[in-house]
């Protein structure tokens, strides 16, 4: 087993180890004195581990109620936001129960989000079964729901209790799901560490299992450097956003659906990279996303996606601001003018 300490406000423990969701239960009373708990997740990963999640905390002493929504982006939403507080209350949860959150990032952000909410806070575990999930959006803290006018934008901070990631469940996603993960993962080691990324580039997506649990622990301690230096993401946290100014843009053109965050990603980073850094660089970090069977590149004019990158223009008062990596390993945060970025966009 191995373990991270994340040192935020609210510190925690990562958890990494293959086979630790069949004794979730005995981790998770370590870190709550409650024995009532209220497990969320979706159709599939409910399907798929539910009962092993159920088992292992009844086991454990635990009192156990399950709340199951429709899987993908779409339940993500009000709606489903409100049904998850109505069950919390029907489940008579207190403020000193846990909630937990089985799934990927659509389960842990909005699961999270409610655990922010209900009772204005109640500690929450996440057990993320994506990659994605477990490299990203299950450490630090950022939960948040959609709502019509966009994606993300309603939401808070709040650290989780406890991440509980067992690799092993990596093995029932489907393999476009698990590239979705490894365009983060080749972020990482753009961004932080040259060793990483070669290690990256020495598999592909057929032999990655055999180094999944270095590739999590090695993500999830950058991310906890970064998170621990800007936790409520006022400067360094924004250096984990390579690729996806573009990456976003592509996702809006494509209406969020169809086009995944990290085939946005993935794309995000080589176009940007292709422009802005050297053809050594570019031409390495392209191989590495076509080996998980990412996308590289797109034919939708830039003209046509510069739009959706100018969505946080109010904020930034007119200015962009994107990550370039020009040696592997190493990330600068730029900020221009969003004209200034449309040129160098469109050049
Ligand atoms: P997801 O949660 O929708 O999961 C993708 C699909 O895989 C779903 O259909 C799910 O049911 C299925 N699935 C999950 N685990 C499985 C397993 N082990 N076996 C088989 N199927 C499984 O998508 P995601 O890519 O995990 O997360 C995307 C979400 O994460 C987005 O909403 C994004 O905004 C959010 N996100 C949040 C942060 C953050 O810091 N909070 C960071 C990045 C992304
Ligand atoms: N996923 C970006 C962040 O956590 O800041």
């Amino acid at each position: 087993m191995k373990s991270i300490n994340v040192k935020t406000s609210h510190p925690y423990e990562v958890i990494i180890e293959r086979g630790s969701i069949n004794k979730c239960g005995e981790y998770i009373s370590k870190v709550t004195a409650s024995r009532k708990s209220a497990v969320i997740t979706d159709d599939i990963v409910g399907g798929l581990y539910g009962k092993t999640v159920e088992e292992s905390l009844k086991n454990s002493g635990f009192e156990c109620s399950v709340f199951t929504f429709k899987n993908g982006e779409q339940s993500k939403c009000l709606s489903t936001f409100g049904e998850i507080l109505d069950f919390l209350a029907e489940s008579g949860i207190t403020r000193s129960d846990i909630i937990i959150a089985l799934g990927g990032g659509v389960v842990g952000d909005i699961t999270g989000f409610a655990a922010a909410s209900y009772l204005r806070g109640v500690e929450f575990v996440q057990i993320p079964t994506t990659l994605l999930a477990q490299v990203d959006s299950s450490v630090g803290g950022k939960t948040a729901i959609d709502i019509p006018s966009g994606k993300n934008l309603v939401g808070a901070f709040k650290q989780p209790a406890l991440v509980i990631c067992d690799s092993d469940t990596l093995k029932t996603l489907p393999s476009e799901t698990l590239a979705d993960g490894m365009a983060e993962v080749i972020k990482y080691g753009m961004i932080r560490d040259k060793s990483l990324f070669e290690l990256i580039e020495s598999h592909d997506l057929d032999t990655v299992d055999e180094i999944m649990d270095d590739l999590v622990y090695r993500c999830i301690d950058i991310k906890r450097d970064v998170v621990e230096h800007d936790e409520f993401d006022k400067g360094e946290r924004f250096i984990l956003n390579f690729g996806h100014t573009l990456g976003h843009a592509l996702e809006g053109w494509h209406n969020y659906t169809d086009y995944t965050h990290g085939m946005g990603v993935a794309t995000g980073m080589c176009i940007i990279t292709e422009k802005l850094a050297s053809a050594d660089i570019a031409d390495r970090l392209k191989k590495c996303a076509e080996s998980y069977r990412l996308p590289t590149g797109t034919d939708i004019p830039m003209s046509e996606l510069l739009p959706f990158c100018s969505k946080d223009k109010k904020r930034e008062s007119g200015n962009i601001s994107y990550i370039i990596c020009r040696t592997i390993g190493k990330a600068d945060i730029v900020k221009v003018p969003v004209k200034e970025f449309a040129r160098l966009m469109e050049g």
